[in-house]
């Protein structure tokens, strides 16, 4: 049975790596998952106090109902200071609230990271993961993608070029649709 799956990108940047890398998992998913980019650039920053005065953000309630209506979540991140990059710590606390309400629990989630270095964004990606695990996700612990130089494993066009990539995010893509089918909360 299809799935529908949101994928969020952890960097605004036009020209980012970590979306790239995304799209070449979407091109690689297998026809089973139905996935679709949800936009995290305009969430306001997350305050407590409109979620208690009841006066949300349109935008945030946007971005909840969205992830509300998926079956599965993944998340690209890129690596800021070892760690995970404010504008995505920012979607996933709008998302984890009002307490009680959050969106997260029970969602299956996978975290993949890029960066240009070496390490391919492996403190993100466990900062992420240490999140969504605490927000009762079950998250994918494998297989681990963390794409190291990135910027090399790139055609002159910009797409995704080379071919252990391309198998690595196939692979990823099929244990995530397995990942799906076996996490989804029961009706
Ligand atoms: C970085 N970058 C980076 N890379 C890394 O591997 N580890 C790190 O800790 C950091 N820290 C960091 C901080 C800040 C503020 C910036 C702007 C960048 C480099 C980062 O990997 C690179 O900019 C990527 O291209 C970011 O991902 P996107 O935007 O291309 O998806």
């Amino acid at each position: 049975m299809t799935k529908k799956v949101a994928l969020i990108v952890g960097s605004l940047r036009k020209d980012s790596l970590n979306r790239k890398f995304a799209n070449e998992l979407v091109a690689q998913a297998p026809s089973s998952l139905q996935i679709e980019f949800v936009e995290i650039a305009d969430l306001p920053m997350y305050n407590q106090d409109l979620d208690d005065a009841n006066t949300p953000p349109a935008a945030w309630t946007a971005f909840r109902d969205k992830l509300r209506g998926v079956d599965g979540v993944l998340l690209f991140t890129p690596e800021y200071n070892r760690g995970i990059p404010g504008v995505l710590k920012n979607a996933i606390d709008v998302g984890s609230r009002p307490w009680g309400k959050s969106i997260w629990a029970g969602k299956p989630a996978g975290v993949l990271s890029a960066s240009v270095g070496a390490v391919g964004g492996f403190g993100a990606n466990m900062q992420v993961r240490q999140c969504m695990v605490t927000l009762n996700a079950p998250t994918m612990p494998g297989p681990e993608v963390y794409i190291g130089m990135g910027t090399s494993l790139l055609g002159a066009d910009g797409k995704v070029e080379n071919e252990k990539t391309k198998e690595t995010l196939k692979k990823y893509a099929e244990a995530f649709a397995h990942w799906v089918e076996a996490n989804a909360p029961k009706a």
